[in-house]
């Protein structure tokens, strides 16, 4: 048995194939093409792991996926690749169409194609599941109950069109060809190994930096925040037990105020790595111009998932939090190289030997 997973080069897919490996012995094929948000030295423990096959490649790559499937008989494909940064998305939409849209699409027809001839009971067992997002369901007032399963589509940046087209791509071959898809939509992740473009991770290593602690509009906009290693167990238990066709939400009933965050990160740091001259690290928040279009609130009703399939969060956000800025301090060297660039030469120097492509 072997599962092919896309995108493991990233943040969630790297901490997910750590912990499956970690817990089974069964091998994954990491399919990433390695775009700047891909990074192997995150991986680096699984270097000389035969159970841990990487190939860089695009997931639209039709004749590529097309090999993989025939070459290592996956049980089931997860898709965790795409295009994932907001303000990238504002800044230059067209690789969030061509891999979150037309890359969605053809790893489809690929699986498609495979799963339709794959004897009955491999057929029946075979599973795609869909790594997706709340931001699909657009943005929520103040006082609105959380985005449940059944919130209709409104996303507002070309991230969450794009994400929402491809949730419907799947949600599509599901009704049209029967393919058996399970499609998760899950809150922010924060925690190891995360880029720092993103909120967290951005204003831990700025602030250690000495740096500005950008904080968009008035940062009273609301995110519901799940430790990664949450995420990647609730998508373990919806690959084993989710019923086809369905969707399920994952979250961790944390909504925050982004100041908030901000706030919360700067006093563990004034904690664990108190400034010399006794200063907080809050002295270093700036207030700057709102991202356009700003979803205001996010919010996820993770009843279903718990109720039908019987996943809660392992972490709460105090716990989560603080094992993050724990990790970051304690890993200086990752997060040197991703701001270097050198993390970009690590599959050329160190993963030659073991990359398949
Ligand atoms: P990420 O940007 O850290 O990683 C994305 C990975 O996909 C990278 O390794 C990149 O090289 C790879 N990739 C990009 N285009 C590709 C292509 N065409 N073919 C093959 N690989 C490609 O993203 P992430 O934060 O790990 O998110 C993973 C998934 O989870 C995404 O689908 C995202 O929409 C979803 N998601 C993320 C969050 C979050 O808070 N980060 C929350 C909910 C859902
Ligand atoms: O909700 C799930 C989504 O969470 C995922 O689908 C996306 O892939 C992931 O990137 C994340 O999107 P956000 O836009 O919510 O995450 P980001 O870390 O970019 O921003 C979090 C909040 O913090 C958001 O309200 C914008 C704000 N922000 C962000 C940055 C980078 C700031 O105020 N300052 C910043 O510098």
């Amino acid at each position: 048995m072997t599962i092919l997973i896309t995108g493991a080069a990233g943040f969630i897919g790297a901490n997910f194939v750590l912990d499956w490996l970690a817990q089974s012995d069964e091998p994954v094929v990491n399919l990433d093409k390695l775009t700047y948000a891909g990074n192997l030295e995150t991986l680096a423990s699984l270097q000389d792991d035969a159970r841990h096959t990487f190939v860089q490649g695009d997931i639209g790559d039709a004749e590529l996926v097309a090999r993989l499937l025939a070459q290592h008989q996956p049980r089931a494909v997860l898709n965790f690749a795409a295009e994932s940064h907001v303000d990238r998305s504002i800044h230059s939409p067209e690789d969030f169409i061509q891999t979150n849209i037309v890359g969605t699409f053809r790893l489809l027809e690929a699986v498609r194609a495979y799963w339709g001839g794959l004897p009955e009971d491999a057929k029946s067992a075979f599973r795609f599941l869909h790594v997706s997002t709340d931001e699909v369901y657009g943005s929520l007032g103040a006082t609105d109950p959380a985005f449940t399963e059944t919130h209709r589509y409104e996303p507002n940046s070309p991230y969450s069109a794009s994400k929402a087209a491809s949730d419907h791509l799947v949600r599509a071959y599901h009704h049209t060809y029967g393919l058996p898809v399970l499609t998760t939509n899950c809150s922010n992740n924060y925690g190891p190994y995360h880029f720092p473009e993103k909120l967290i991770p951005l204003m831990i290593v700025n602030a250690l930096a000495g740096k500005p602690l950008p904080v968009y509009g008035d940062g009273m906009q609301v995110r519901d925040w799940l430790y990664v290693k949450d995420h990647c167990s609730a998508i373990r238990r919806v690959l084993d037990a989710g019923r086809p066709g369905e969707v399920y939400n994952i979250g961790g009933w944390n909504e925050k105020p982004n100041i908030e965050i901000v706030h919360t990160v700067c006093a563990l740091l004034d904690e664990l790595r108190p400034k010399p001259d006794a200063n907080s690290y809050s002295a270093q928040i700036s207030y700057v111009k709102d991202r356009p279009g700003h979803d205001r609130r996010y919010a996820i009703d993770a009843s279903k998932i718990e109720r039908e399939l019987g996943w809660k969060p392992a972490e709460t956000f105090e716990s989560g939090i603080r094992k993050t800025v724990q990790w970051y301090l304690a890993n200086p060297e990752w997060v040197a190289h991703v701001q270097s660039g050198a993390y970009r030469d690590w599959v050329q120097t160190q993963y030659a030997a073991t990359a398949e492509a």
